[in-house]
């Protein structure tokens, strides 16, 4: 049995570091294991210019531990009034590295986002031509459409037409959460790509229901059926250059998440790479893990791979974690995966 992996240092291509105190606490956490990281821009008010952007690069480069290389990856907030012009001065300063779309009210602090998507068609032939990822947050919101089902209707309705009307545009697929977006993202193309979360390799819906609701399993895209993470875990092990890691790791104060209307986040930055040891380890694909996330995403978005490595080291006892961790913004729940993990990344 492997005991020893070394990778070359992973990157994150789905982050949430929020802003002020809460960006202070989390960034340590994602910045020990990972080189780099697409930084979602869904602040309040949100990252909608390149100044913002660049103003929010400079805020989380200040909260960086000493010494650390950590390097983040700026996005644009994309609304319905987003300059053509800003964005592709943004992405030729070399600031801006992928636009998000929300379609307005799907998740936190999304209100601001698309409501009609033929708004934002000059944008993304801009983005197309220039050769700017779109970063999707793939469910519709219309009231009738069950919540399990926004991913699949989302393909169906807006992504598949988009993509038939200008197929040059290179989409990444964030948190998918199906089987049919593992099968859409499968077959379409090179300019497609598909970010897939710890916690959905690990989640069902049942893990998050059963038994009393766990609001710290508790986000958005929402945790599916069991074939559906299954249909994820053969994706993201499969070694496929389309599937790359973007943990969505989404802090929110345990006030916050322990209420009667909880947030929507995971916060798996502390220990995602040890819980990808142990997913890819169970399903005996370890050789496949730094594909998923080292190598992948990096080829996808056309940046060098890190230089660096990450070591992980399987011990015969499980491994522990902090529970939580302590913000001067409150107490943030660390992701418990349910099950023993015996892999550690080593200093
Ligand atoms: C994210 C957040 O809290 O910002 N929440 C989540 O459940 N994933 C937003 C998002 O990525 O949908
Ligand atoms: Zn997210």
């Amino acid at each position: 049995m492997t005991q020893d992996l070394t990778l070359i240092r992973p990157d994150d291509w789905h982050l949430h570091l929020r802003d002020g105190a809460m960006l202070q606490g989390v960034l340590p956490e994602t910045a020990r294991h990972f080189a780099r990281a697409i930084i979602m821009p869904n602040l309040v008010p949100p990252v909608v210019t390149g100044a913002q952007a660049a103003a929010y690069r400079d805020r989380i480069l200040a909260a960086l531990p000493e010494g650390s290389a950590f390097q983040p990856l700026m996005t644009l907030y994309l609304t319905e009034s987003t300059d053509p012009e800003d964005v592709a001065a943004a992405h030729a300063s070399g600031l801006v590295k992928a636009v998000k779309l929300y379609p307005a009210g799907a998740t936190t602090n999304s209100h601001g986002g698309v409501r009609d998507m033929d708004k934002v068609m000059p944008v993304l032939e801009k983005m197309a031509e220039i050769g700017l990822p779109l970063c999707v947050h793939g469910e519709v919101t219309t009231p009738e459409v069950d919540i399990f089902d926004r991913e699949a209707v989302f393909i169906d309705t807006v992504l598949a037409p988009l993509r038939r009307r200008l197929p040059e545009l290179r989409v990444v697929m964030e948190h998918i959460t199906t089987e049919e977006g593992v099968a859409y993202a499968r077959e379409g193309g090179d300019t497609l790509g598909a970010t897939i979360t710890t916690h959905h390799l690990i989640l069902n819906r049942n893990h998050l229901l059963v038994g009393g609701i766990r609001p710290h399993y508790y986000c958005l895209p929402v945790a599916k059926r069991e074939r559906h993470r299954l249909a994820l875990r053969a994706a993201a092990t499969s070694g496929t250059g389309r599937f790359f890691l973007g943990t969505d790791s989404a802090p929110h104060v345990d006030a916050a998440k322990e209420t009667g209307c909880g947030c929507a986040g995971c916060f798996t930055a502390t220990n995602t790479m040890p819980l990808l040891a142990q997913v890819f380890e169970d399903d005996g694909k370890l050789h496949a893990l730094e594909a998923f996330t080292s190598l992948n995403g990096p080829a996808f978005y056309g940046l060098p791979v890190n230089d660096t490595k990450l070591r992980l080291v399987r011990h015969d006892t499980p491994q522990t974690w902090p529970e939580k961790i302590y913000t001067e913004a409150g107490p943030v729940t660390v992701f418990n995966p349910g099950f023993p993990v015996h892999w550690a990344v080593e200093a």
